[in-house]
């Protein structure tokens, strides 16, 4: 049966994006379907900007980081008011179902959509790897390969100087970023916010890697820790802490965002909205596709919403004990 739906991208943008847009597209026409794309996230929702898309719309964009369709943070989506308008731009546009690409406040978003009575089936992608219902979300592994490589330079001009490195990796309050950049880098040390790093004790760590003959310290803090990489620096400096080595801060921000995607998240982008598709034709929808188990699967928005997926504390002891 001939159906309209539409897609968004909505909060941080993941490189990927594009991908799943366009399998979303060209899964649509296959399907016979109508599709249409919404200018950025939930504005263009609230506000009816809505793009009829076409095969060609979609060509030359898999290997583009960002997302063609703009995202954006609405705070307006979040009252029930906003919502309502999304809802009204949706009928009137004859559009049936909805595919979200996004994170965490996405996917609360489209639940609440989905719980008005609009079928709304998410795509779980962000590079902070937060959302319950994917092992991995999309972005996440060339988020992680930027970080990587800017690790791998700043060891180079690290042990040139003897110096260490506070690299501060995104990840909001989630440290998985910095865990894994830490463990895939070679850190000398890794702060997240889900575990206790007193300072004194981060210093003595730095002052053990002098000791120990290192060149350099590399130290991955997630940017949602309690002491951030400058909070961290300024506390050395007034607490005069000894290190051994002489310190450098680098904040690497929204440079992991911007990365065109790699083969992972061009192939996961693909797949995961394949799968959207294919649950909305089925009529399955308020769930997340996501990776489970190393496949794609879907899992209800009712165990996604208002939770943050947990860090594995055996990665953190083994960031601790590669570091030697
Ligand atoms: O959720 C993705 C993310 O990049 C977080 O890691 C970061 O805290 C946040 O978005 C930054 O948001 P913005 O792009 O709005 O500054």
């Amino acid at each position: 049966m001939m159906k309209r739906i539409a897609v968004l991208t909505s909060g941080g943008d993941a490189p990927g994006m594009n991908a799943a847009i366009r399998s979303v597209v060209r899964c649509g026409l296959e399907r016979g379907w109508e599709v249409f794309g919404v200018n950025h996230g939930y504005s263009g929702l609230v506000s009816g900007n809505f793009r009829n898309m076409g095969a060609r719309d979609v060509g030359g964009i898999i290997q583009q980081g960002g997302t063609i369709l703009g995202s954006a943070r609405c705070p307006e989506f979040q009252t029930e008011d906003g919502r309502r308008k999304a809802l009204r731009e949706l009928n009137q546009e004859g559009i049936e179902a909805l595919v979200v690409i996004g994170g965490n406040g996405s996917q609360t978003g489209a639940n609440a959509l989905n719980s008005m009575g609009f079928p709304v089936v998410g795509v779980a992608s962000t590079i902070d790897n937060d959302l319950v219902g994917s092992q991995i979300t999309l972005g996440v592994d060339t988020a992680l390969n930027i970080a990587l490589e800017a690790i791998d330079r700043l060891k180079v001009t690290a042990s040139s100087h003897q110096r260490a490195f506070l690299v501060e990796v995104m990840g909001r309050n989630c440290g998985y970023l910095a865990l894994m950049a830490g463990i895939a880098g070679g850190a000398e040390a890794v702060v997240i916010p889900e575990i206790d790093t007193p300072p004194e004790a981060l210093a003595d760590e730095i002052q053990l890697s002098y000791e120990r003959g290192k060149a350099h310290a590399i130290i991955v803090v997630a940017e949602g820790s309690h002491y951030n990489a400058a909070g961290l620096a300024a506390y050395f400096k007034e607490h005069n802490e000894e290190l051994g080595f002489g310190l450098r801060v680098t904040t690497l921000g929204h440079v992991q965002r911007g990365g065109m995607p790699g083969a992972y998240d061009r192939l996961l982008g693909t797949r995961l909205a394949a799968r959207a598709v294919d649950e909305i034709a089925k009529g399955n929808t308020g769930v997340l596709c996501g990776v489970l188990l190393g496949d794609i699967g879907t899992t209800p928005y009712a165990e996604v919403v208002g939770k943050t997926k947990a860090i594995d504390p055996a990665l953190f002891e083994l960031a601790r004990v590669l570091s030697y």
